[in-house]
């Protein structure tokens, strides 16, 4: 599978889209957007920059995608207003992969302009948007072009499935049942990835430039702890009873794995510090309740099962298609709607979040 061409969230705004189905990664980018927006204002206040550069890595579609940088702008303009300074303009960069639904963002730019105008003001300066598709795991900007990096639940994606992965079988993910040598080459893959990752950004960043990344983590030392797995253990169970049935090939289930790492913040530290570009301002750790996939409180437990199966399905769709085909999506996903309501619903696990905050030395 390659990674780079087959990965992108559901696209459109209809029933199984990213677009529908990302209310628990929006809940986190509201969490921490008070440190993002802190970041950036204190950016702008130590150089009042004419143009401001501000990207957002693995935006995808939907809400989401603009959200941020929305946000981001109105904390620079508060700040700029309150210090009587003159209007600046945005240079807005959205990436993510090219099989992404960048169509979708594109088609809601005149309403996202037109609101910021309408919350800012007329004062507002010019936000040119462009969308630039390729991976974040290689350059995407041109040298010291960028102020701001921001990002939010993409960096956990690997850029390939690590290898030395067939003694994973049954399983689609590190799990309790893997061996060490499989936990060893996913930890391999984040390092490598991780390192090129921050090595591009520091050739893309301004001196005095920030990032700051939120991205799925965990606490526990043991990567294949439950904290991290449950979800792809039990969308595992699915397949598992599809090969049973006759589905799904055998062979088919023990050739594929997730391509994404969950690290803890040590992990994250250890490569910044490896690499070297960086200064690590904060990591802050936060706890989302998985449930937040639910659309409301009082959700029954089939409702609030189906809404986590349609999230994971939201983001895992394509890149199961790519390996198994379409047949199969709609009764692998009710198998795992089943599954969920059953264990992990009743079990109420949470999500760890890891927010980083780094810039980049003058
Ligand atoms: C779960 S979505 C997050 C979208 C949005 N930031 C949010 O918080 O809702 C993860 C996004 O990261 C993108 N992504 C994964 N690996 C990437 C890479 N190497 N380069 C660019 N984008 C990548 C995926 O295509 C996907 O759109």
């Amino acid at each position: 599978m390659e990674v780079g061409q087959v990965l992108h969230m559901n696209g459109g705004v209809g029933d199984l889209s990213y677009a529908t189905n990302s209310r628990l990664q929006s809940k986190v980018i509201s969490m921490t957007m008070p440190i993002a927006e802190e970041a950036i204002v204190n950016l702008y206040c130590s150089t009042f920059p004419t143009t401001l550069t501000i990207a957002d890595l693995g935006c995808s579609s939907g809400p989401n995608a603009l959200m941020p940088v929305s946000q981001l702008i109105e904390a620079v303009e508060k700040a700029r207003r309150k210090l009587r300074k003159e209007s600046i303009e945005y240079q807005v960069l959205l990436n993510d992969l090219p099989g992404n639904d960048f169509n979708t963002i594109f088609k809601s730019m005149p309403n996202f302009l037109e609101d910021l105008k309408i919350k800012i003001g007329p004062d507002l300066g010019p936000c040119l948007v462009t969308g630039v598709p390729g991976s974040f795991y290689g350059r995407l900007f041109p040298t010291h072009s960028v102020h701001f990096i921001h990002s939010s639940y993409s960096l956990h994606w690997l850029s390939k499935v690590p290898e030395g992965l067939e003694e994973n079988k049954r399983n689609i993910f590190m799990a309790e049942t893997s061996p060490e040598s499989v936990l060893k080459a996913y930890y391999d893959q984040f390092q490598k990835d991780f390192s090129l990752f921050l090595k591009c950004r520091a050739q893309e960043l301004v001196g005095g430039g920030c990032m700051i990344f939120t991205l799925p983590g965990r606490k526990s030392q043991n990567p294949a702890s439950r904290e991290c797995s449950y979800t792809w253990e039990l969308l595992a169970m699915a397949l598992n009873d599809m090969v049973s049935k006759g589905k799904i090939e055998a062979e088919k289930l023990e050739s594929f794995n997730i391509p994404k790492y969950k690290p803890t913040p040590t992990e994250i530290e250890i490569e910044v510090a490896k690499e070297g570009s960086f200064v690590v301002d904060g990591i802050r750790v936060w706890d989302v309740s998985s449930n937040q996939f639910s659309n409301n409180a009082l959700d029954g437990l089939k409702s609030s099962s189906d809404n986590v199966a349609k999230g994971i399905r939201a983001i895992a769709e394509p890149i199961l298609v790519s390996h198994f085909g379409d047949e199969v999506m709609d009764e692998l996903f009710i198998k795992y709607s089943e599954i969920i309501a059953d264990r992990k619903v009743k079990e109420k696990t949470n999500l760890v979040n890891v927010t980083v905050s780094l810039t980049k030395p003058k």
